[in-house]
């Protein structure tokens, strides 16, 4: 889950000289511009005919991501880099174009967990048999099409080249983009998932990734929520987790580095670390109420001591000075409180990793 923009693709599938298909795909992006800004929609119209991708010309097999060619790897990026499509395209002897086919047929995974719609046009089925043989095949890739469609024919719609104005169309278009809008934010959990960099979590179907500026949304609700627990043990309400805005836990989103366990799309924990000359510091330590006593803290714990650099001699952490669980948790783990209680009404606990190095 992120704050980041929702990217979505519209493909032009046609790509004759004259085609109708540039003048659908133009009417569409210009009828849902102020929608999609709206929802926070970032479009981008996308050509097949400019992608210069030629019949496919891959040795491996898509889903091995090994790609040899530019193009294929200019179109992967393309792709991975998208929420969800929108297609518009015509419909070529009861079928889908092969420009469609062979774009679909170059990748693999980038599709996977994304919902495409569909914007058709054609004669008397207004290229609907065109959508529905789409349909089979993106189900393979993992694409996810939605119920919500736009169907043209040609000699009702389109006049001089150019489409009528038509405010049932428009709103169908409206239509079509709100629910492909709707089903990427619900499939963005699934994509998280085989997203590079997420491994397996400590719990079954839980994943772990680095936290990121966008992730600040998440790590502000679950930072607020976990340290009210702080503040009434420790009778205080002056704990910065308590009190930072969404700026400011960007910032040290992009200054530390952040572990998050995920599952399906809520965060479960987190714990941030970096480095302060030969110590190494960890904070933040973090499980959501319902699951805690399930060993994701300590899992976190050691995960973040895993990644001090081979030169760090100390892992220094602090808690208030009343958290007798997390203390427990933290001696459990071999650390010692090296101070007094300070007068912000923290205690420091620090572990020697000294040995560990030699
Ligand atoms: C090769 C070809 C096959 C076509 N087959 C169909 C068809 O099966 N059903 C249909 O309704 N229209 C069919 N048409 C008509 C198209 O719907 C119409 O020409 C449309 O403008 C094509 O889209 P484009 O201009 O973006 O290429 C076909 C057109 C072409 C060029």
């Amino acid at each position: 889950m992120s704050t980041k923009p929702t990217r979505v693709l519209v493909l032009t599938c046609s790509t004759r000289p004259g085609a109708l298909g540039p003048v659908v795909a133009q009417w569409l992006t210009e009828t849902v511009a102020s929608r999609a800004a709206a929802l926070g929609v970032e479009l981008v119209p996308v050509a097949l005919g400019e992608l210069n991708l030629p019949f496919l010309d891959e040795e491996e097999h898509p889903s091995s991501g090994v790609y040899q060619q530019e193009h294929t790897r200019r179109w992967s990026a393309i792709v991975d880099a998208a929420d969800g499509f929108i297609v518009v395209t015509p419909e070529y002897n009861y079928g889908m174009p092969a420009t469609l086919k062979n774009a679909l047929d170059y990748l693999s995974r980038e599709w996977a967990w994304k919902p495409i719609g569909f914007v058709s046009y054609g004669n008397t089925s207004a290229g609907t048999r065109s959508v529905q043989h789409a349909k089979q095949v993106v189900t393979t890739l993992r694409l996810v099409p939605v119920g919500a469609t736009v169907a043209i024919r040609i000699g009702e719609a389109v006049e001089s080249g150019q489409l009528r104005p038509d405010a049932t169309r428009d709103a169908t278009g409206l239509g079509l983009l709100d629910e492909v809008v709707r089903v990427a934010h619900a499939l963005r959990p699934l994509r998280e998932r085989g997203r590079v960099g997420a491994l397996s979590g400590p719990l079954p179907g839980s994943y772990v990734r680095r936290l990121t500026p966008d992730d600040a949304a998440e790590v502000t609700v679950l930072q607020r929520c976990c340290w009210v627990d702080e503040a009434v043990v420790n009778d205080t309400l002056a704990i910065p987790a308590l009190h930072e805005s969404l700026e400011e836990v960007r910032d040290w989103l992009e200054a530390w580095h952040v572990t998050g366990i995920w599952l399906d799309g809520r965060l479960l924990g987190m714990v941030r670390a970096r480095r302060d000359g030969t110590d190494w510091h960890i904070g933040r330590l973090a499980v959501v109420p319902d699951l805690r006593g399930h060993g994701l803290g300590r899992w976190l714990l050691r995960t973040a001591e895993t990644s001090a650099g081979p030169d760090c001699r100390r892992v220094l952490l602090s808690t208030g000075a009343k958290s007798l669980r997390n203390i427990d948790l933290y001696r459990s783990e071999g650390y010692q409180s090296d101070s007094l209680d300070r007068p912000d009404g923290t205690t420091r606990l620090t572990k020697d990793i000294s040995v560990r190095q030699r």
